[in-house]
Parts: structure tokens; sequence; C-alpha cells
């Protein structure tokens, strides 16, 4: 017995690159990379005196409650990384940089509100990152631009409400995303989503559990489906008939100043979309500081991008109400000009 333990102890020594933690087995695969694994331990810390060598890493189903740019300090060619199902709520920035092998990062159902999305600037070999089922309430713009080899995004279960334009654009390999149960503000901001999704050759998965949960008109609708009438310019104008074209000039306030613009209004349908169309966005119920008038004059600069397309909502309104129907179009005018200017 007593030889047997000196020999494992000499053997220990001597090749440092099995040293494993006792929480963890380690084994060599075959195809030469090291495992640590060390899922299931209960465990609060990341074990210290993993063999350099070690380049995958399994964590998942312990305690984790934080990770700092010390935790995976002993393991710098770790290429895959499991820590899902844990109850981290932290990330210190510079934790992730320092693995620039890493291809599969997984933090899925943890607790995080804030990742170290500068982290993945130094990651340009990852291919897989679940950040799903976390408290994720936003990405900041460009956090995953540089990611070329990224096939596999999950981030579906979090709080997302809105996402930059471009978010998923630099993802040449992206082959599979997970959005769904998150309770986006389906309002113009988030209209590119639709837009990219309809063009992109990646796998939106369970798209049709990737829902809007406001406004309150569109919850419960898919993503993917948001209706874009008045993101480019289109909108309803309830009453709105054939002898109402023409041009308007009005005066529009906003952050960045004053604004005379001339708007040609056309009638581009009939019918009653205007269920459809996001008209209740909070910018748009604000007419306060813009004033129209209906006249012939055209600002030359303001001719083309200007262009409102107005569908004609049919309805009693306009037969009976004559006189009503005046303050409705202008207000409605009014509405489609605060979004022009608002850069919507
Ligand atoms: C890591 O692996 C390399 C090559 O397989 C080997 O030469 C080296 O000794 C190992 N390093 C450690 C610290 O075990
Ligand atoms: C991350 O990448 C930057 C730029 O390439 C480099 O300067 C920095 O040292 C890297 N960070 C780590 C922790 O390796
Ligand atoms: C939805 O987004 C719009 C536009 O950014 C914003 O004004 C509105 O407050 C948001 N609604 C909710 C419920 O977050
Ligand atoms: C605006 O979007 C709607 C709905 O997506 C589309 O039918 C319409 O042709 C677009 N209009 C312009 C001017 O792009």
């Amino acid at each position: 017995m007593r030889p047997l333990l000196g020999c494992l102890a000499l053997a220990t020594l001597l090749s440092p690159s099995l040293a494993c933690p006792s929480p963890c087995s380690c084994s060599t695969k075959k195809n030469g990379r090291l495992l640590a694994e060390c899922a299931y331990r209960e465990l609060r810390d990341v074990p210290r005196g993993l063999s350099p060598n070690v380049t995958i890493l399994t964590l998942s189903a312990n305690r984790l409650g934080r990770l700092s740019r010390a935790s995976l300090a002993d393991v710098p060619e770790l290429q895959s990384l499991w820590l899902g199902y844990n109850h981290i709520a932290a990330v210190e920035p510079g934790t992730f940089a320092a693995l620039p092998q890493l291809k599969n990062l997984d933090l899925s159902h943890n607790r995080l509100a804030d990742f170290p999305w500068q982290d993945l600037r130094n990651l340009s070999a990852l291919q897989i990152l679940k950040l799903s089922n976390n408290r994720l309430a936003g990405l900041p713009r460009g956090a995953l631009h540089g990611l070329r080899e990224l096939r596999s995004l999950w981030l579906n279960d979090n709080e997302l409400t809105t996402l930059a334009p471009g978010t998923f654009e630099a993802l040449p390999a992206l082959a599979q995303l997970q959005l769904f149960h998150n309770p986006f503000n389906c309002s113009c901001k988030l209209f590119w989503l639709k837009e990219w999704a309809d063009s992109t050759s990646a796998v939106i998965s369970r798209a049709g559990s990737t829902l809007c949960a406001a406004p309150a008109r569109l919850r419960g609708r898919a993503v993917t489906d948001i209706p874009g009438g008045l993101c480019n310019g289109t909108m309803a104008i309830p009453g709105f008939g054939k002898e109402d074209e023409g041009t308007y000039t009005c005066l529009a306030v906003n952050d960045v100043g004053t604004r005379d613009v001339s708007v040609n209004v056309a009638l581009a349908g009939s019918g009653n979309p205007a269920e459809e169309l996001p008209r209740d966005d909070p910018h748009a119920g604000q007419p306060g500081g813009h004033s129209c008038a209906k006249g012939d004059e055209l600002d030359p600069s303001g001719m083309g991008e200007k262009l409102v397309i107005v569908y004609h909502v049919a309805g009693e309104a306009r037969s009976g109400a004559a006189a009503a129907a005046g303050p409705r179009i202008r207000v409605g005018i009014l509405l489609a000009l605060g979004l022009l200017l608002l850069g919507w």
C-alpha cells in the first residue's frame, strides 16, 4: 500500500499536466485534449490547481456565484467552458478575454444581469455562446461584432426588450439564433429585427415564441411579424380621402432644434390597416411643438424623402362629418412628421 501511494505521489509531482484538483476528474480525450470534469460537485468556486493544458472544463450544475479574472487564470488554453446551471450573477471584465482559444462558452441558466461584452473582442474563435435563461436586459451596440466564427447564439429567456440595429450583422457564420421568451418592445426601433429575420440565412429557433410584450396592441404577436407600416414613413390617418392629398408645411420642434418641413401626403391604400400600425408610440402622441398648414408651396429640399403615404381608412367618420375630419387629418400628419423628424 505504502509504495503504491508513494508512486502515485511521485507521478503527480512529475507530470503536472495531469494535475487534477480533488473535486474534479481529469482525462485525456482521444484527440489528445485534456478534459477536467467538475460538474455536479456543489462547488462555490472554480477549483485551483487545474493543469494549464486543460482544454475542456465542465463546471455545470454547481453553486458558482461569481467569476473573477483569477478564476480561470490557471487554464488559458480552454476551448470549451461549461458553466450552465450555476448561480453566477457577476463576471469580472477580463475573465474571458484571457481565454483566446475559447470556442464554446455556456453560461445558460445563471443569474447574469450583465455580461463583460468587451471580452468577446478577444474571443475570435468563439463558435457557441449560450447566455439563455439569465437576466440580461440588453446588449450594447456592437457587442457581437468580430465574432466571425460564431455559429450558435442563445439569448432566449432573458429580459431583452429591444436590440440595437445591426446586432447580428458581422456574424458571417451564424447558423442558429435563439431569442424566444424575451419581453420585446415591438416599436419601430425593433423593426430592423423583422427585416433582418426575413433576409438572414440563420435559423431563428422558435420564432413563433419570439413575441412582443409591448405595446399592448402587439402583445403576443411574433417579432418576425411586426407591422412596419409606420416605420418607413407610412401611416394610417383615419378618414383620409383623395381630396386631402397635397403638400403640408409644418414647423416641427424636437431635441435637435426647430425645422420647417414640407411633406407630400398621398393616398396609398384603403381598407383598414390602422389596426396593424404601431400608431400608439408615445412620441406619436405628442403633437405639441408642431404645427402644420396645408399649402401649395413645396420646400424643394424636402421633396422625396419626406413622402408620407397614407392609407384611407374606410369609415363613417368621413361621410358623416367632413368638418370633424379636418382636425383629425391634421393630427395624423403631425404624428407622421413627429416620427420623421425623430428619425423614425
Ligand atoms: C502541456 O502539453 C504540452 C504538449 O502536449 C507538453 O509539452 C507540456 O509539458 C504540457 N504542460 C504542462 C504544464 O503539463
Ligand atoms: C485582448 O485583446 C487585446 C487586443 O488584441 C489585447 O491588447 C489584450 O491584451 C487582450 N486581453 C487579454 C486578457 O488577453
Ligand atoms: C417601447 O419603445 C418605445 C420606443 O423606444 C418607448 O417609447 C416605450 O416607452 C417602450 N415601451 C415599453 C413598455 O418599454
Ligand atoms: C412601408 O412599409 C410597408 C409595410 O412594410 C410597405 O407595404 C410599404 O411599401 C413601405 N413603403 C415605402 C415607401 O417603403
